[in-house]
């Protein structure tokens, strides 16, 4: 499915576990038109493939084999390996990628918002665009929890803005033009069940598909950047704007930099 328009889907549910909880989550049913029901039904219904709902302090997705405890939320957390200082030392691939010049981020395919964060933390000023209101919920929760984080407040750092619609429109009506557009669309997959795909894009490509309108996207970012688009892909696929200025090959992925020529 791909009517990216209308969040409802027949598939998902928001679920309460008392009744207190229930008052808490009316708004977030009406924000994203999903029913609103105990747990308990949403097991015994097996025409509910996922489920939302406040589990351990945070907004989380599950689907039918998680019902019971697990679930995925937006990680706030460094990622494994990643220093733990403030600002984190721009030395990846991705962050050559995006350049060390590069001040300024739009992240038009917010997703998990992993990348997100990952350039929050190197210092980067980001703002976010994610289409999927589902989504936009999920890393709405995890910024709200980023904000209260010590380290972030001792800074008196803001969680980066999230702009909640399709990225090809936002773009063409940003306020400043970013230094950088970030793309990681869903490519289709490899294989059809790829042992190595984290459950958290696993799920994702299971609810929103791929992203067919990702030409449209670049030419879009092309257009809006000040300097440069820098794209995310695997390693098999060919890159999304013809030959780009520059790439980063790691193991199963490339980042293809796009510089803007003045
Ligand atoms: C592969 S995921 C991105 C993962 C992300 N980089 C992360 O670190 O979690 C792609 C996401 O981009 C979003 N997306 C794709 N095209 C978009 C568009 N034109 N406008 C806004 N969001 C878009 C999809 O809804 C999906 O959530």
């Amino acid at each position: 499915m791909t009517d990216h328009s209308s969040p409802r889907d027949a598939r998902i549910a928001l679920a309460y576990q008392t009744d207190d909880d229930k008052l808490d989550q009316q708004k977030l049913a009406d924000r994203l038109a999903l029913p609103l029901m105990p747990l308990a039904d949403i097991v015994g219904n097996a025409e509910l493939q996922f489920c939302l709902i406040y589990r351990d302090g945070c907004l989380k997705l599950l689907d039918r084999q998680a019902l019971k405890k697990g679930g995925l939320a937006v990680d706030i957390e460094p990622r494994s390996g990643e220093q733990h200082s403030w600002p984190a030392p721009k030395k990846s691939l991705f962050a050559q990628a995006i350049g060390k010049k590069t001040r300024t981020v739009v992240d038009a395919t917010t997703g998990w918002a992993q990348d997100s964060l990952a350039l929050f933390r190197m210092g980067y000023a980001v703002t976010c665009i994610e289409r999927s209101p589902l989504m936009a919920e999920l890393v709405a929760d995890g910024f709200a929890r980023l904000a209260g984080k010590d380290w972030v407040r001792r800074r008196s750092l803001t969680p980066p803005q999230l702009l909640v619609g399709d990225a090809i429109e936002i773009l063409r009506h940003l306020p400043e033009q970013p230094d950088c557009i970030y793309l990681d669309p869903m490519f289709p997959p490899k294989r059809k069940k790829s042992a190595l795909a984290k459950k958290s894009m696993t799920i994702l490509r299971d609810i929103l598909g791929d992203d067919l309108d990702r030409d449209a996207l670049f030419v879009a970012a092309m257009e809006a950047t000040g300097k440069r688009v820098v794209v995310k892909s695997p390693d098999y696929a060919e890159p999304l704007g013809g030959k780009p200025t520059q790439s980063f090959q790691g193991k199963l992925l490339r980042y293809d930099v796009y510089l803007k020529s003045c």
